[in-house]
């Protein structure tokens, strides 16, 4: 049994990669429904926690129903990161995530995000601080290094298990890589056979489908595997992996008619959440996955990702069923 402190997560938990605009609520709310074991809401600014910006305390919103969630926050100043956590704190997250892994230049040149994966100390520090300023379990999610002359991870992740972390999620690619090459999960696996770690180690990097999953757990024993952009468009990967892992049968893929009737519900929840105007805006990544792999969809997903009406999404969803059923 895979354990976060006293959370119980099953045998090989699948996580949900925090994904700034897309692991909002309503993509949430459908990925549990799928069958996702434990969700991490989008990256939140220490900074604009502390200063009240309406978009990173509207970040803070959790729900029981999608339990147990981890709040992931990001900053490079000690003291509003433990004033960040206080604030949190009162949403009665499961878990905190420390982001030490985005590798936009506005957050590392702040030494925030993987921009801390230059000093060590500074986020060994960073991170024991915050460990002992809080009694919700602590997680952190990073990269294997900044560059390929310093991939430390595996030295990394035992010091911060030392400082009191309670597992560790690594995205295979240093910041240098930004999200070029494949993730090297080779040096995820060294991680894991260190045999002084005892906490969980989550595997995270170009995972696509259950067949990826088997792969990367034979291939290195990791605790877990958490996925980002491989659920996109398609959060059926969390069945589909469940199903594979336990009784190594794949489902057939969902049919046009159960993929239009998700993006109907993720459209309808996006906009109840955020607004017409941001609710139609932020669906459009998801969409080319959503209808991935239907021969004759192009100028329908064109239509889509180019409206800003509700009913004409509505109108062009409705001929999808038509042509293809
Ligand atoms: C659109 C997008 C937004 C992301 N936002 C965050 C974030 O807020 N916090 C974070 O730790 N990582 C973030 N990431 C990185 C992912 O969590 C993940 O580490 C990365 O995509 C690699 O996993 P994948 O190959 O499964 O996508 C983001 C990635 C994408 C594609």
């Amino acid at each position: 049994m895979v354990k976060i402190g006293d959370i119980e997560l099953g045998e090989f938990p699948i996580l949900l990669a925090p994904m700034e605009d897309v692991s909002d609520p309503p993509f949430r709310k459908i990925c549990k429904r799928f069958g996702v074991d434990l969700m991490y809401t989008e990256f939140i600014s220490s900074e604009g926690l502390i200063r009240d910006a309406v978009k990173s305390t509207k970040k803070l919103d959790i729900f029981n129903f999608e339990r147990p969630i981890g709040v992931q926050i990001f900053g490079g100043n000690e003291d509003s990161m433990k004033r960040a956590v206080e604030i949190v704190s009162e949403v009665k997250p499961d878990i905190i995530d420390i982001n030490f892994g985005c590798p936009v230049k506005k957050v590392t040149c702040k030494g925030a995000g993987a921009g801390i994966l230059q000093d060590i100390p500074k986020m060994v520090k960073l991170t024991k601080s915050i460990v002992n300023s809080t009694s919700i379990p602590v997680t952190v999610k990073t990269r294997l290094g900044w560059d390929e002359k310093s991939m430390y991870i595996v030295e990394v992740a035992e010091k911060l298990q030392d400082v009191g972390i309670k597992a560790i999620s690594i995205h295979g690619r240093t910041r240098k890589q930004m999200y070029k090459g494949c993730a090297n999960w080779t040096l995820i696996e060294k991680t894991k056979e260190n045999p002084r770690l005892n906490i969980p180690v989550f595997g995270n990097g170009d995972v696509f489908s259950a067949h990826d999953v088997k792969e990367k757990k034979d291939l290195s024993n990791v605790d877990g595997v958490m996925i980002g952009r491989g659920s996109i468009g398609n959060p059926w990967i969390f069945n589909e992996i469940n199903s594979y892992i336990k009784n190594g049968i794949l489902p057939p893929p969902p049919t046009i008619k159960e993929r239009i009737d998700v993006v109907k519900e993720h459209l309808d929840l996006s906009i109840k959440w955020k607004g017409e105007k941001l609710g139609v805006l932020e669906m459009r990544r998801h969409y080319t996955n959503y209808f991935k792999g239907f021969k004759g969809i192009k100028n329908f997903r064109i239509k889509l990702v180019t409206s800003n009406n509700v009913d004409e999404i509505s109108d062009t969803l409705q001929e999808i069923d038509d042509h293809f059923n």
